[in-house]
């Protein structure tokens, strides 16, 4: 079986092709090097000791996307991650935004609609709920006035999908991730960011290893146990499992509906301060932190309904926090001295 992941050596795309390549899938992956570095794919390769086929492509290209399905005869199934996604950028930048989420998809949906067989995986987000009335959050919770640009391309993203399963005959699954974190448990893949991390976890971890002074806890004035926001998160190697398991329901046409909708959480919510306790009990490492204003657009409190996922996939979120964590420190550690030994 031959599986095109897009954004493929992004944070939850190189999880991904580790466990599909675990798994003896053939994947094909394409990236266009605007978020990651072509060091994942040694990471990959180190653990899963399997070279994936490799794109350098850029997916707004409408030739390169023809190209790259012509070269490999069309696939049997297409996992899409290649997006921007940090909240604050798509709202200085949105014509970027609009350009790289919803052309790119355009693009790779006329070409896998040349074959509608293709089992079709959507990299979603709990963004789409915005603050849900209801907690935890089920699937049917509506969708709320994005907060972003970010969050809009998802929301856009997952209608379009919907749009042409319902008259193209194409099968898909949109997956709502709740807070990805972590990395994997060998240190050799995690998380990127480029520049000043946006999102909490890598931001903990480079003021650990000393690369930022202090954490800015984003407000402490929410009504939630503690004051501080609270989130579902999830650890990457575990959200790469549910993307496996989705995809092989698609292959083996075992779901129900044409478009199934998962959220992908752990059903736990956690407070910033609640994370940053539990970072310093496991690494034994103390996080300098002070508390400063609400960030803008930042929901109070998101949290899942896991029973779907559990009921209709059979998924479940197995490893813990504490894991999450553990795993997250292990990787800072290794790239950073990597880096710092390739400017030496
Ligand atoms: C955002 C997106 C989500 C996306 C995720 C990963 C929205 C509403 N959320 O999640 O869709 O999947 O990024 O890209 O679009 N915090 C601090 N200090 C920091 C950083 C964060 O206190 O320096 C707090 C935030 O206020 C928040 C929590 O930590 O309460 C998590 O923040 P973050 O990691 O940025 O993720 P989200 O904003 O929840």
């Amino acid at each position: 079986m031959k599986i095109l992941v897009t954004g493929g050596l992004g944070y939850i795309g190189s999880h991904t092709v580790v466990e599909l390549l675990n798994q003896n899938y053939q994947v094909v992956i394409v990236d266009n090097l605007s978020n990651t570095s072509l060091d994942v794919l040694d990471g990959i390769y180190q653990i899963a000791n399997v070279k994936p086929d490799f794109e350098l492509l850029d997916l707004r290209n409408k030739s390169d996307v023809e190209f790259l399905f012509k070269k490999y005869d069309g696939f049997d199934g297409v996992i899409h991650f290649a997006a921007s996604k940090a909240v604050g950028e798509s709202v200085a930048n949105p014509l970027h935004y609009y350009e790289n989420n919803i052309n790119s998809l355009v693009y790779l949906l006329q070409e896998v609609l040349k074959n509608p067989n293709t089992a079709f995986i959507f990299s979603s987000s709990c963004t789409v709920y915005g603050q849900s009335i209801e907690l935890p959050i089920t699937e049917k919770a509506p969708f709320q006035t994005a907060l972003s640009p970010y969050g809009n391309t998802k929301q856009i993203g997952e209608e379009i999908i919907e749009d042409v399963v319902k008259s193209c005959g194409l099968n898909a699954i949109l997956l709502r991730y709740f807070n990805p974190i972590g990395a994997h448990h060998s240190g050799l893949i995690g998380e990127l960011p480029l520049g000043i991390p946006q999102n909490l976890v890598p931001y903990i971890t480079q003021t650990a290893l000393g690369i930022r002074t202090e954490l800015a806890v984003f407000g402490n004035d929410y009504n939630t146990a503690d004051g501080t926001c609270v989130r579902d998160y999830i650890h990457v190697v575990d959200l790469a499992k549910a993307h496996v398991i989705s995809l092989v329901r698609l292959l083996n046409q075992k779901n129900v509906t044409p478009l199934e909708v998962f959220n992908l959480g752990t059903g736990n919510g956690h407070s910033v301060l609640e994370l940053i306790h539990t970072f310093q009990v496991v690494t034994g490492v103390n996080i300098p932190y002070k508390f400063v204003d609400r960030r803008a657009g930042d929901v109070e409190s998101a949290y899942a309904d896991t029973q779907k996922a559990t009921d209709i996939l059979g998924w479940k979120a197995n490893l813990t926090l504490a894991d999450a964590l553990k795993s997250a420190w292990l990787w800072e550690q290794n790239h950073t001295s990597k880096k710092l030994a390739n400017t030496k």
